[in-house]
């Protein structure tokens, strides 16, 4: 049990059946009970990775632009002839995954800067610059890890000894190339023997805290409690939160913080309890081109993730199972087994194991919904913004642009 135990986010490797470049990604979107690992071969194959929620979490969201445009340009441009025509159609890759989502800047961000290298080598022929952007995205992963590691060695020295921390969402490891934001706070005060204790808001509707980040603290033995997204202010009442720590999908220039839902209520109970409230987030997701939050696009998600609930697990050979139909489940799934009115359960074959993915209803049928998966949380209610090359403080205008200035930090993309 240790935090190097747990896996890289996405990565660049050859395919092992067809020995084709691919991206692999560990599939987020099933974690824990299944850890599926997607292999991407096409550009679409990333974008709908990232839109299914497979890859998330604003800094991997960066990575997985980066390698969605090099994957295009290693697997998809071998019919492209002259530099102009790659330029025209890496133009398109790149606002079609820069557009999958919203609200997280680094999306826009990952694919901006593998569009920009190329057009800033526009004189190169059309192989050079496929190892060009194959190589800028493999330089993205990694940087994304030194930064995190350098926010965790910021944010660490900003906790108290023995500090009971609570977060929300996951800005863990999953949520960038390596090792998290937050949770990169958290792993290096943990590794300083500075953490008492960690809550983890389970936060809905995707489960982010409780199947994500509760995943990785077990993984990293650092003890937590669980607690649904309504026991914060409870928790802060009684004395229990020394600081909160959150990660960040956009930041504006006055330091107002687009998060998880649920993240700027977290920071009012955090200033009505004086407890600190603490953002770690890398500057590409710091836009210095938004003077306040209020002008951040908030996605709306699916209906479905609040009127019920999705799950999926696995089914080993060999495992009792109370049914005497597994035998003969030999074909291609998925098979749609019918529960209920409104229910869906799905069993497939994968390999030696059966898999079952489902999602039951749990609202009334049709009822409506409003699903926002993210808030504005203002700057004034944040005590500071950890980001790789220092601390933010209040006054943000000021401090964050300093900190950004010379970092190549999202001046000019949206
Ligand atoms: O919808 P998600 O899971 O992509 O949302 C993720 C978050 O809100 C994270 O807190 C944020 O991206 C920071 S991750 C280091």
């Amino acid at each position: 049990m240790a935090i190097s135990d747990i896996p890289r986010t996405l990565w660049w490797q050859d395919d092992e059946e067809t020995g084709r470049p691919a991206v692999y990604m560990i599939d987020q979107s099933r974690l824990p009970l299944a850890g599926d690992v997607l292999v991407c071969s096409l550009h679409e194959g990333v974008r709908q990775a990232i839109a299914g929620m497979a890859v998330r979490g604003a800094p991997a969201l960066g990575v997985a632009a980066a390698y969605g445009v090099a994957i295009w340009a290693a697997n998809e441009t071998a019919d492209i002839q002259t530099t102009p025509d790659f330029l025209a159609e890496l133009d398109q890759v790149a606002a079609e995954i820069a557009s999958t989502r919203p609200t997280a800047v680094n999306l826009a961000w990952g694919a901006e800067r593998m569009r920009s290298l190329a057009h800033a080598h526009a004189d190169l022929p059309v192989p050079e610059l496929r190892g060009l952007l194959v190589a800028e995205a493999k330089a993205i992963e990694a940087e994304d890890e030194q930064r995190n590691r350098a926010i965790g060695a910021l944010g660490a020295d900003v906790l108290p000894q023995g500090a009971r921390v609570l977060t929300h969402c996951n800005a863990g490891s999953l949520a960038t190339a390596y090792f998290g934001t937050a949770l990169g706070v958290i792993f290096t005060a943990h590794e300083q023997g500075k953490i008492a204790g960690v809550w983890v808001d389970e936060t809905r509707p995707l489960l982010q805290g409780s199947r994500l980040t509760a995943w990785e603290l077990r993984m990293a033995g650092i003890p937590f409690r669980l607690v649904v997204d309504s026991a914060a202010g409870s928790l802060m009442r009684q004395g229990l939160v020394d600081a909160v720590i959150v990660g960040a999908d956009r930041i504006a220039a006055n330091g107002d913080v687009v998060n998880k839902i649920g993240t700027y209520a977290l920071a009012v109970l955090a200033r009505e309890h004086g407890v600190p409230f603490y953002v770690a987030a890398p500057t590409s997701t710091v836009d210095l081109t938004l003077e306040s939050g209020d002008d951040v696009v908030i996605e709306e998600r699916d209906p479905r993730e609040v009127t019920g609930v999705a799950f999926s697990g696995i089914v080993e050979p060999g495992t009792p199972v109370e049914t005497t139909s597994l035998d003969a489940l030999t074909r291609e799934g998925p098979w749609e087994i019918p529960v209920g009115k409104g229910h869906v359960v799905e069993m497939s074959r994968r390999g030696g194991a059966f898999r079952i993915d489902g999602w039951v209803q749990v609202a009334p049928p049709s009822v409506d919904v409003y699903n926002p998966a993210f808030d504005v949380t203002p700057g004034g209610l944040v005590s500071g913004i950890v980001t790789e090359r220092g601390v933010a403080r209040p006054e943000f205008a000021s401090s964050l642009a300093a900190i950004c200035e010379g970092s190549g930090a999202l001046h000019e993309i949206r």
